[in-house]
Formats: C-alpha cells, sequence, structure tokens
C-alpha cells in the first residue's frame, strides 16, 4: 500500500530530458551555489539560540549537526547524480517509495525551504534593526520590529515581512541571481566570517568555556529565565536547532538540470560546500563562545544579531558593522534561493498533476511562474511577520530532517531495487552510512522541542487530507489521461 504509484525513474528522467535547461553551472559554481545557500541566519544569529541551549557545548552541537548533514549529503550526492533532474527529495522518493510518500516529502519541503526563508528574513530583521539604529540613530518601536510570540512581544515584524515580499517581486521579475553575482555575495560573507575569526580567536579566555554543558546532553524542558516560558534545552537540542545553519547544502542538487556533467559536479558541490561551511562554523563558534562566554540566559544568548554583538563586546564596533552590513546585503540572497527552491517544487508538484495547474502557469511578460512565487511569498512573509527566527528554524529542521532521513532510506531501497542502475557517484559504505544518516535525523527530530513536533505532525495531516481529496484523484501517475500532451 505505502509503496504505490511509484513513477518509473526512467519517465522522471524522460521528463527532464524533454524540459531542459541550459547546463551552465560547473563544480566551482555548485559548491559557490551551496555555499550561498548555507551561510546565512544560522551562523550570524542562530549562534545566540545555540547559547542557550547549550551553553558553550555548542561545539559539539555544531559538530553533531555537520556529522548528520555530512552522512545525508552523501545519500543526496548518490540520488543526485542518479536522478539529476528538480525537485530534490521530492523526486527521488516519487521514483523509489511512490506518489504517497512523494508527497508527504513535498510537502516536508515546504517547511524546508518556506519556512527557512522565514526565519532567515527574521535573521535579517534583527541586524537590519540595529544597524539602522547605530549608523542612522533611528529606533524603530519594538512592537514593530517583534513579532507576537518573541520573547518580548511585540505586533508584527515589519523589516522580516518587507525583505520577504521585496523578494518575491524580484523573483516574479525573474531576476534570477547570476552565478556571478552570487560568487560575490559568498566572498562578502567568508570575509565577514573570516574577519569575525581573526578578531574573536585571540581574544578566547579559557575560563569562558566553564561550565561546559550546564544543561545536559539530552533535550529537557526548563523555564527560559529570560521570558518566563518552557523552553527545550541540551547539547543535542541545540544540535537540532543549529542544523539550521547547515540546511541549503541540498539546493545545489535542485539544480542539477543546470549543471555540466551533474555526475561528477553534484557530489563535489554538495560535499565540498558543506565541508567549507562546517570549517568555519567551529571557528566561529570557538571565537564566540571563548571571547565573550556563553552560558544560558547570558548575553549572548540574548543577541538578535550574535556576531555583530560579540565583535561589539571585545571592542571592534568598527568591524562589528561590517558583519552587520555584510548580513545585510548577503541574507536576502539566501532567502531568495530557500523562495526559489520552493517555488521549483511546488512547479514539479504540478508538472506531476499532485497540485493544481494554474500553480505552473508562467507570467505572460516576465516568463516565471508567478502564482507560485506569490502565494509562496506571502506565506513566507506572513510567518516572518509573526514567528520568532527559533521557533521558525526549528520548524524548518522538522521538514529538512524528515525528508533528509527518506532521501537516505530511498538511497538503500534503490541500492537493492535497482542494482544495476550507473550510479556516477556512489555512498561510501552505504550500508552504514545512510542508515547511520537516516537514524541521525531520526534523533535530531526527537531532540526539537514537543511543540515543534505537533506542529510538523498536524503539517503533514493537512497535508494527507489535501492529498486525498485532490492529488490521489489527479496524480498523472494515477491517471495518465490527465497529463497535457507532450
Ligand atoms: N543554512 C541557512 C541559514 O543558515 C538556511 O540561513
Amino acid at each position: 500500500m505505502l509503496f504505490w504509484r511509484v513513477k518509473p525513474l526512467d519517465d522522471i528522467l524522460a521528463t527532464a530530458e524533454r524540459k531542459a535547461l541550459t547546463r551552465t553551472l560547473g563544480a566551482f559554481q555548485l559548491t559557490m551555489l551551496g555555499i550561498g545557500a548555507i551561510i546565512g541566519t544560522g551562523i550570524f544569529v542562530l549562534t545566540s539560540e545555540a547559547a542557550t541551549k547549550a551553553g558553550p557545548a555548542m561545539m559539539i552541537s555544531f559538530l553533531i549537526a555537520a556529522t548528520v548533514c555530512a552522512l545525508a549529503a552523501l545519500c543526496y550526492a548518490e540520488m543526485a547524480s542518479m536522478i539529476p533532474v528538480s525537485g530534490s527529495a521530492y523526486t527521488y522518493s516519487y521514483g523509489t517509495m511512490g506518489e504517497l510518500v512523494a508527497w508527504v516529502v513535498g510537502w516536508a519541503l515546504v517547511l524546508e525551504y518556506a519556512i527557512a526563508a522565514s526565519a532567515v528574513s527574521v535573521g535579517w530583521s534583527g541586524y537590519m534593526v540595529r544597524l539602522v539604529e547605530e549608523i542612522f540613530s533611528i529606533t524603530v518601536p519594538a512592537t514593530l520590529t517583534n513579532g507576537p510570540f518573541d520573547r518580548t512581544p511585540g505586533i508584527i515584524n515589519l523589516p522580516a515581512m518587507g525583505i520577504a515580499l521585496v523578494v518575491m517581486l524580484l523573483l516574479i521579475r525573474g531576476t534570477r541571481e547570476s552565478a556571478r553575482f552570487n560568487t560575490v555575495l559568498v566572498a562578502i560573507k567568508v570575509a565577514a566570517l573570516t574577519l569575525f575569526v581573526a578578531l574573536a580567536l585571540p581574544a578566547i579566555n579559557a575560563e569562558n568555556f566553564t561550565p561546559f554543558a550546564p544543561n545536559g546532553f539530552f533535550a529537557r524542558n526548563v523555564i527560559d529565565p529570560i521570558s518566563g516560558n518552557m523552553v527545550t534545552v541540551g547539547v543535542a537540542a541545540a544540535a537540532a536547532s543549529i542544523f539550521f545553519a547547515y540546511v541549503g547544502f541540498d539546493a545545489v542538487s535542485t539544480a542539477a538540470e543546470e549543471t555540466i556533467n551533474p555526475q561528477r559536479n553534484i557530489p563535489i558541490g554538495l560535499i565540498g560546500s558543506l565541508a567549507i561551511c562546517t570549517l568555519f562554523y567551529i571557528l566561529v563558534a570557538a571565537g564566540a563562545i571563548g571571547s565573550v562566554g556563553a552560558q544560558p540566559g547570558g548575553e549572548l544568548a540574548q543577541s538578535k544579531e550574535a556576531l555583530a554583538f560579540v565583535l561589539r563586546e571585545i571592542g571592534h564596533g568598527w568591524a562589528a558593522k561590517l558583519v552587520a552590513i555584510a548580513a545585510g546585503l548577503a541574507l536576502p540572497s539566501v532567502i531568495l534561493m530557500m523562495i526559489f527552491g520552493q517555488t521549483r517544487i511546488f512547479f514539479v508538484m504540478a508538472r506531476d498533476g499532485l497540485l493544481p495547474d494554474f500553480f505552473a502557469r508562467l507570467h505572460p511578460k516576465y516568463g516565471t511562474p508567478h502564482v507560485v512565487t506569490i502565494c509562496t511569498g506571502l506565506f513566507v512573509a506572513l510567518f516572518a511577520a509573526l514567528f520568532p527566527v527559533g521557533a521558525l528554524a526549528d520548524i524548518s529542521n522538522s521538514g529538512t530532517l524528515f525528508a533528509f532521513a527518506l532521501v537516505a532510506i530511498s538511497v538503500m531501497v534503490l541500492r537493492r531495487t535497482q542494482p544495476e542502475r550507473k550510479r556516477s557517484f556512489r555512498t561510501p559504505l552505504v550500508w552504514v552510512t545512510a542508515p547511520v544518516a537516516a537514524a541521525g535525523c531520526v534523533f535530531l527530530f526527537f531532540q526539537l522541542s514537543g511543540y515543534t513536533e505537533m506542529l510538523f505532525l498536524g503539517w503533514a495531516a493537512i497535508g494527507l487530507i489535501f492529498y486525498f481529496f485532490y492529488g490521489y484523484r489527479k496524480s498523472h501517475v494515477g491517471h495518465p489521461h490527465l497529463a497535457p500532451a507532450e
């Protein structure tokens, strides 16, 4: 029952061939694309969230999250090099475990991409509000920069909502970042992190690392000393949250149809970008903890612009401004990648008949899928306006972890069901790597707060209802006569 309506892999590949996009991206651009999507709010903002949950032991959290991501990336790389078509985990599951699983994965990817875009918008807002205050001495009232569920509740996060809408408009106009523009933004982000590391590492004071893990390892609920709300803490809980900082490497796989020699270049792009980011994150975390301390409830834990805060604290106000400017310039490109990824996944789902046709409609003048872009943009802006960055990141992670676990399982299923199919990249030690990747994702999922897990289940339930009322009846795999003539 579960593995029904499996879309034959050859059909998936043939559809992609017919709608071929121009192949222009090589290994270098893909690695840059990956870094462009990965470095964002996670490291720039959620470092404080990790401090709240784990204290200095957040170094371990960064390592745990990186390990799970690296294992998942190795599985992703095999799938992406075998099925180099748009749609990422959704498409892989369709070809492996069938429509129902694919639908649930596609639905979970909405959390991964759209809610991640909201989270990054809120992260951007945190840096901008402070920067505007410092440079122009304009203080925007907290009621207009904090959503109602913030630690210090406001009414609406206007800057976050605004940036999401601006990015939506750019995408409707068809402003897809050129690879060169992306490379410039990556350089800005990497320069900002390098500056941070260069200034923070020499300021390390070993005492700041003790107590190392004040909240213990496994997730547990405590009362937040600042807001009085219940929060989930622990080193593993921080790993589940900081996982967000690594999300985005799979965006590389969504570019498979635009890649030269995807069989070789996609794995290089995926693993290369992840490795470079992990190195930076560990150094940044060490610098932040060692220089200003990272105890739960401390000042770093409360900051909305963690890296700029650290630099100000250690007496480099000028560098804090530069880092904030870099965040202001570069984070919108992460929002753009996320909304772009979301629209393309919706697009592929509509192409398969699981979403209404009008989603795939193209703008008469700009040639972009404007309907799906507007729907996605409004959804992203709404969540950005109302929710705090930590909650959004956790919700996004729940969807991502689910999708990654399914990709790891898909790799194993396909090794068994289609062993002869050409795999230009084979996951090393697949019978260890894939099960550990899947188990790691499941483990991190259960380290998220109970609230996040409930939201995920609620979202999945809505998705299933929608599927049985719509996708089940309209799917092109289930009802080939409904597919448009080629
Ligand atoms: N990894 C991306 C970020 O940290 C989503 O913003």
